[in-house]
């Protein structure tokens, strides 16, 4: 989740924490060795800790950001939660996939799973998947399609699970009515004189503002169900080993009560995809139909199993929706005057918000064949 640029990470390590220090209130096997950045993360600081001797596991230790997570031992509670229903139902609902890790959480010495610093910072330790390696796109038709498995599995071992023992991390999160409302606002305010050059997309949004509230009224019409979700769903979240297999999910941080479509939607919206989420030429931005082949097959050979017929009807559109909500974040933030989204350049979030319009458009023009490949894999 790119929700701020990590430029402010560079300042953050002027001042190297004690990494030690701060993994003794953990129970850690073996002896502190060393430790180093690692991952291409954009939220929390992540560490890779070694330890010894020989073969003692290494660890992966995190700073969680407190900008964006406010209740931590809620948040922590979720993935607790989580993973231990995961843990359960794994081997029984999928011996198959018995290469699938899922990570745990290392207790703290006070029996916590977090570590609450005297600054006020709130760790916490992971076991480290050393054979994990993570892309930030998909390379090939097989990562995609072992990414959409490795996310179906998560939403079918998690399919009996009640939502409603989870915390909400980040309320309204996917609420497009509320981001529409707080859009209306700004670009009436036009705080920073932005309006007047950006005419063409704000009505690129309100055209399609009517027909992007279809989820939340499914939702509200019971239609479809809230789920155990992750929220997170992109392509750097799933670790694969060397022959390309997804083995583990990470980045828990997100998951809360949501519809599976979010999750669906937000997984081709980031990963079906030809361009980065900020490419200078937003033409470049377009569905990749056979990533989105991929991703939707391996999804589909475990989220058949549970979705209901209107989560299906809906999953070509759910990838438009999501596209459509962080074009709309990004507009937002512009007309604004940049103040959510970290910026390297003036008009920075222009130019994502483009991005995420053309890749939009270009799901529209492709929806039919995008409905047919759905058709054909749930016949
Ligand atoms: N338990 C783990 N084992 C191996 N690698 C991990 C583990 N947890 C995280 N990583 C790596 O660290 C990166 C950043 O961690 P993540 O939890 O996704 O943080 P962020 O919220 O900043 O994206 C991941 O993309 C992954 O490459
Ligand atoms: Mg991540």
């Amino acid at each position: 989740m790119i929700l701020r640029e990590s430029t402010e990470k560079n300042i953050y390590f002027c001042h190297m924490p004690n990494i030690e220090e701060i993994t003794a209130h953990f129970r850690m096997e073996g002896v502190f060795i060393s430790a180093r950045l690692f991952g291409a993360g954009h939220i929390n600081d992540t560490y890779l800790v070694n330890t010894g001797p020989g073969n003692s596991p290494d660890y992966i230790l995190q700073r969680i950001n407190q900008d964006i997570f406010t209740n931590i031992p809620e948040l922590t509670n979720n993935i607790l939660k989580t993973t231990h229903h995961l843990r359960q139902k794994l081997m029984a609902a999928a011996p198959e996939f018995e290469r699938f890790q899922i990570i745990h959480l290392i207790p703290s010495n006070n029996g916590a799973f977090y570590f609450h610093d005297r600054e006020g910072n709130f760790w916490r330790l992971y076991h480290f998947i050393d054979d994990g390696r993570s892309y930030n796109l998909f390379e090939n038709r097989t990562m995609a399609y072992e990414a959409g498995r490795a996310f179906g599995l998560f939403h079918f071992l998690t399919s009996d699970m009640d939502p409603s023992i989870l915390f909400v991390v980040l309320p309204g999160f996917h609420d497009v009515s509320l981001r529409l409302q707080k859009f209306r606002k700004t670009v009436a305010l036009d705080p920073a004189g932005r309006v007047a050059a950006v005419k063409n997309e704000i009505r690129f949004v309100e055209t399609r503002a009517e027909k992007m509230v279809a989820i939340q009224r499914l939702g509200e019409q019971g239609k479809i169900p809230l789920r155990v979700t992750h929220n997170d769903t992109k392509c750097n979240n799933v670790l694969f080993n060397a022959a390309n297999e997804a083995i583990a999910i990470v980045d828990l941080d997100t998951i809360m009560p949501g519809y599976s479509l979010y999750d669906f939607g937000d997984a081709i919206r980031t990963g079906a995809n030809t361009a980065v989420e900020d490419e200078a030429d937003f033409r470049k931005a377009v569905i990749d139909l056979e990533l989105f082949e991929a991703y939707s097959r391996g999804y589909l050979s475990f989220a058949g199993k549970f979705l209901n017929p209107v989560e299906i009807q809906h999953l070509v559109f759910s990838a438009r929706f999501m596209t459509y909500l962080i074009g709309l974040r990004f507009l937002t933030d512009h007309i604004d005057g940049d103040h959510y989204y970290k910026t390297a350049f003036p008009g920075h979030n222009l130019q994502r918000a483009r991005v995420q319009f053309n890749l939009l458009e270009s799901m529209e023009e492709k929806a039919v064949e995008m409905e047919k490949i759905i058709a054909g894999l749930t016949g």
